[in-house]
């Protein structure tokens, strides 16, 4: 059978999705993002690759988050991406907000990993080609490299924009004051930073305690949280041992280390403060990042389509009591 043309739900802007202003810009952004660091390479089934994607536009969510080495194999999730972006998306490129980046290693030499322009420039080329775009929404330095002048890394984003091949950049995993740095690099040149990504989620409050979200606010940056399920341990996989199909299963970003007993007995202390919400653990934790206004949105990952319908269904109660919100940070100490 052929499969249908693909047509997305006439409601997918009024079925519960919210957006928020990221930073001091003209941009929206959904509270929730689909990220594919994982479930869309080439090992995974594409069918299902394509089944999230058009849940997630069905539902609203129209940021989509990538980046050159994202797979397994490297490069092989913005492929996936591409496939969907011709046989899927092609027809509502303006509805979607896409973004990649470079900074980790990709391919093999001095040149496929860092902050060097010649790296920047070469990966983002090829992130387009696999994406079957012209042009990403928004392009990241991945990560701060110490040993290549932050005036080069930065210049390259600048004349990533000029040329048009990403009409924003950002910065990803950088340390305050290289962020300070690159913050007002881009900003004397008119190409202001438009978000910083970082980890933020209930076990892993770094942004905050380091001063990363206050930074990003002050400087009319977005911040967008990365990993806010804490890859999977913030939700119920893990409640009653390890499933076979989870990533904690296949022991490489996370590893079946990080489920000690001290920690299991967190998680479910914070399913039953959950519970108490009327929510699943997924959904508070994801609750729990979008309280903060300074969070523009949290880019989730998911392995199926129930999860995305699952955490969808966390913009529906996003405050928090002080007597609740004292609770997890009990939960977590
Ligand atoms: N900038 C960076 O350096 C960086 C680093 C990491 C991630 N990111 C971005 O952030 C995105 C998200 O990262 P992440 O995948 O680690 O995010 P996450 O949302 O913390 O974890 C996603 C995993 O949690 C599980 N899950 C999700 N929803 C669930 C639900 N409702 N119930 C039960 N389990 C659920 C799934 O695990 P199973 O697969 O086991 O089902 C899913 O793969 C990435 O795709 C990427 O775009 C960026």
């Amino acid at each position: 059978m052929i499969n249908p043309v693909y047509s997305p739900a006439s409601d997918r802007y009024e079925n519960g999705i919210r957006y928020r202003r990221c930073g001091r810009s003209g941009v929206l952004l959904p509270e929730i993002a689909l990220g594919l660091w994982h479930n869309f390479g080439d090992v995974n089934p594409l069918a299902n690759s394509f089944r999230m994607a058009h849940y997630a536009f069905d539902h609203g969510i129209v940021h989509f988050d990538l980046a050159n080495n994202y797979g397994p194999s490297y490069g092989s999730a913005e492929e996936t991406f591409g496939q969907i972006m011709r046989k899927s998306f092609a027809p509502f490129r303006d509805e979607l907000f896409i973004s990649s980046k470079a900074g980790y290693d990709m391919w093999p030499g001095p040149y496929g990993e860092w902050g060097s322009r010649k790296y920047l420039m070469a990966s983002l080329d090829q992130s387009l080609k696999r994406m079957n775009l012209e042009y990403v929404d928004l392009f990241y330095s991945h990560r701060y490299d110490p040993s290549t002048p932050l005036e080069e890394t930065m210049q390259a984003l600048v004349d990533i924009v000029r040329m048009g091949k990403a009409l924003y950049v950002g910065i990803s995993n950088y340390p305050a004051e290289a962020a300070a740095f690159a913050y007002q690099y881009l900003k004397n040149r008119d190409v202001p930073c438009l978000l910083y990504q970082g980890r933020y989620n209930i076990l892993n409050r770094e942004p905050e305690h380091q001063g990363i979200l206050d930074q990003a606010q002050e400087n009319g940056v977005g911040f967008i949280a990365f990993s806010p399920l804490a890859q999977g341990l913030l939700t119920n996989r893990y409640l009653n041992g390890v499933p076979a199909d989870s990533r904690m299963a296949q022991e490489k970003f996370l590893k079946s280390s990080a489920l000690t007993p001290e920690m299991h007995a967190a998680l479910l202390k914070l399913n039953d403060l959950a519970a108490r919400r009327g929510q699943s653990l997924a959904q508070m934790a994801l609750a729990w990042c979008l309280k903060d206004q300074k969070v523009c949105s949290v880019i989730i990952g998911a392995s199926r389509v129930e999860q995305i319908a699952d955490n969808l269904k966390a913009i529906e109660n996003t405050a928090f009591s002080p007597e609740e919100l004292d609770a997890i940070t009990a939960c977590v100490l």
